[in-house]
């Protein structure tokens, strides 16, 4: 099976699926163009209608239309992902999904905890509907005011919570799907237990669109707790980091709700490209470490004493802690600016690999290393999610240097940066997409560091969900 074995739609499928939505219901042409953005600017997206169901049943029906003539559905959701799985790359002859209109919060449950949210609603807009109930959804990442809870659980999404709350996996409960064939599969119920064979939410999530389209989830609320403590850290190397880490999980147990680190590279990018923002650190460090932690009463009294522990045993070089909102803000926009940052400044290369928390350390030394052996004056901004094993490697021209000009005279570095990152995570006993998923990007990359029994798997139940090859085509195998 291969990207292009799905069937161009002809003029009267595309009247069909026009019809079938009415007027308010598609685009193409000059209004289609925002849907074939990458965020990071390296591929164009294609496709020959963009089409806006607004119910489930539409969905239904239209993937019952393109199931019939196999034409290929690539589901749309935020745009925000940068594995280009929402952007058809190798083909015109796709339908683009947009889940958009479907945004409404069907019930919130407080007895069950539960807010059943349709696809295309915005991850910003849950957790402000959950905080009117006096909850909270603590799916977090820098593109909550864009991207979609569709999407967010189609990839599996990470972000900066995981460590506490886990993936958005593990805060789901239940889903309604569109299968390939076009059959609703409605489990919407939030269940605890449900021993009934398959867990069929849990193929679907992660499956990256390519086993059928979640139109609507169940997903899980959390109490708010009462206080918030927030703190940026100055450290020498992550070393010292994942032992401020084991130190401070001493003190305040599960109550760290992130753990991000930043380089000294990175703060100094951040601040040059957002003049707004500010390091709050009189000198420069190295590394730093960007730590919340909620908790009962009384927590950010323990917080201190934890930091105070970690400056005494020099853990911790220097340490702010937020004195208000809006200082926890600014500490946050260090952190969540970092990506459009990097951005800015040509990154060329931003990996998104895991390994054990035990891992980690020896990652970053051995990473950092096997780059500079590529070419010894690119400069790189390694940041991310230390508490769960999953570092980002952004690698830059070297200084003075635009990234045009880099990789015109250093053709093909893109993929060995990448690939030779893969390898250390590998051997590390790591994932070579830690949140970000497969996508497009990545599919080489699969073929070359899965297991045969997870590459023959996952083949052969894309083969018995989707048959003809509809459901995202090009995403996971190739
Ligand atoms: C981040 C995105 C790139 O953590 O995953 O900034
Ligand atoms: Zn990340």
């Amino acid at each position: 099976m291969s990207v292009s074995q799905f069937n161009p739609p002809d003029a009267r499928l595309l009247d069909d699926i026009r019809d079938l939505v009415g007027a308010d219901g598609w685009l193409d042409g000059e209004d289609a163009q925002r849907y074939f953005d990458d965020p990071r600017g390296r591929f164009e997206g294609r496709g020959c209608l963009i089409v806006l169901p607004n119910s489930t049943e539409q969905v239904a029906a239209i993937v019952r239309i393109c199931n019939a003539a196999k034409v290929g559905i690539v589901p749309y959701s935020g745009g925000t992902g940068v594995v280009a799985g929402q952007l058809s790359i190798d083909s015109d002859n796709a339908i683009i999904m947009s889940l958009e209109r479907m945004n409404k919060v069907r019930q919130i449950s407080l007895d069950d905890s539960v807010i059943v949210a349709e696809a295309g609603c915005i991850l910003e807009n849950i957790h402000s509907a959950a905080q009117e109930h006096g909850l909270m959804f603590p799916l977090n990442m820098a593109s909550k005011g864009s991207c979609c809870i569709g999407g967010n659980l189609a990839t599996n999404a990470g972000g900066i919570q995981v460590l506490r709350y886990g993936n958005a996996r593990e805060l789901c409960l239940g889903i309604e799907a569109v299968l390939p064939c076009g059959t609703i599969l409605s489990e919407l119920s939030p269940l605890h237990k449900n021993n009934t064979g398959y867990d069929l939410r849990h193929l679907l999530i992660g499956s990256e669109g390519t086993l059928g389209i979640i139109t609507a989830a169940s997903l899980i609320l959390k109490p708010v707790d009462p206080e918030t403590g927030t703190a940026l850290l100055a450290v020498k190397s992550p070393a010292h980091a994942l032992m401020v880490y084991r130190e401070i999980r001493r003190h305040l147990g599960d109550s760290i709700s992130a753990l991000e680190l930043m380089s000294g590279l990175g703060l100094d990018l951040v601040v040059g490209k957002f003049p707004s923002l500010r390091s709050p650190f009189e000198q420069s460090h190295d590394w730093a470490l960007l730590l919340e932690a909620t908790g009962p009463l009384g927590l950010g009294d323990r917080l201190e004493s934890a930091l105070t522990d970690c400056l005494e045993k020099k853990l911790v070089l220097d340490a702010v802690i937020a004195q208000s909102q809006s200082q926890r803000d600014s500490l946050w926009e260090l952190r969540e600016n970092t990506p459009a940052a990097n951005r800015m400044a040509g990154a060329f290369c931003n990996s998104d690999t895991s390994v054990p928390i035990s891992k980690v350390d020896a990652f970053i030394t051995d990473t950092i290393a096997a780059i500079s052996r590529i070419h010894p004056d690119v400069q790189i901004n390694s940041y991310g999610h230390i508490g769960d094993g999953n570092i980002h490697h952004n690698v830059f021209p070297p200084a003075g240097v635009t990234k045009a000009e880099f990789l015109a005279s250093n053709p093909g570095i893109i993929d060995t940066v990448r690939m030779a990152i893969n390898d250390i995570t590998r051997r590390h006993g790591g994932s070579i997409s830690a949140e970000h998923g497969i996508g497009r990007l990545k599919t080489r990359d699969l073929e070359t560091f899965a297991g045969k029994a997870r590459r023959e798997t996952i083949r052969r139940i894309k083969f018995a969900l989707d048959p003809n090859n509809i459901m995202n085509p090009g995403v996971l195998t190739n």
